[in-house]
């Protein structure tokens, strides 16, 4: 696990969007795992500004999300469908066919979570994963005690990541409690991952995710097995880093 500290959050907003073009450049089919949240906002305007300077063009790549939450329509402004399109895939060359999300109103949610390992699978695997951290430690919506071995399946919310994401719905009340995640062993699959972290709130669960034990009660330390995983952090995320 390699991790680069940049001075702020912009500086490391900046090297994440760089590494992901450049490896589009190289690689013009990769297959990108995607993360929604308020870290990921900048760092897609800064990959919006790059495909508009024409460093970089999506045409032939496929995405998959991380998760979904259960029971959003795909137009519902708060699914993460919504914010992909919005902030990201309606502004780049991405054909829209080829960016895949869990299905969070599927008739059958077993099935459909099944499906999509097999799409990914069948897309050749995901090239590189982007990933943020949550306050629980939780990668994609996998809560502490999610299996290192676990695959895409519906988890219920901690009440932590209630309290984190529900301010973004108003009311809480509106904020669905279970969600559609990948699993920790489905994002540890990826070829390569970066981690995005940034701001005083990630430092402490950063610290233990990067320093602490292997834990199913903090599913990003899982990383510390992937043999290719970056974290990217600014200094104020890195804080409490040895
Ligand atoms: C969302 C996701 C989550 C977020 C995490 C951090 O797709 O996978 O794990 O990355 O909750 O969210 P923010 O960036 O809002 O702090």
């Amino acid at each position: 696990m390699e991790v680069i500290i940049q001075k702020d959050a912009a500086t490391a907003i900046d090297l994440t969007a760089r590494l992901i073009c450049d490896a589009v450049q190289e690689k013009k089919d990769s297959v990108l795992g995607l993360a929604t949240g308020r870290t990921m906002e900048n760092l897609y305007a800064n990959i919006v500004k790059r495909y508009e300077n024409d460093e970089v063009s999506f045409s032939r790549c496929a995405t998959f999300n991380l998760d979904e939450y259960v029971g959003l329509e795909p137009d519902n402004k708060q699914s993460y469908r919504y914010y992909m399109n919005d902030l990201l895939f309606n502004k780049i060359n991405i054909d829209l066919e080829e960016t895949f999300l869990p299905n969070g109103v599927a008739a059958d949610l077993a099935k459909s979570c099944q499906q999509y390992e097999e799409k990914i699978i069948d897309k050749g695997g995901i090239d590189i994963q982007l990933l943020g951290i949550g306050n629980t430690g939780h990668i994609g919506f996998n809560e502490p005690l999610s299996s290192l071995a676990s695959r895409t399946r519906e988890k219920a919310l901690a009440p932590i990541t209630l309290e984190q994401n529900g301010p973004l719905f108003g009311d809480l009340e509106e904020m669905p409690k279970r969600a559609l995640t990948m699993g920790v062993g489905t994002i540890l699959d990826a070829k390569k991952i970066i981690l995005l972290a940034t701001g005083k709130t990630k430092a402490s669960i950063l610290a233990k995710a990067v320093e602490g034990p292997i834990t199913s009660m903090i599913s990003a330390s899982a990383l510390q097995l992937h043999p290719n995983c970056v974290i990217i952090c600014d200094e104020d995320a890195a804080e409490e880093l040895e």
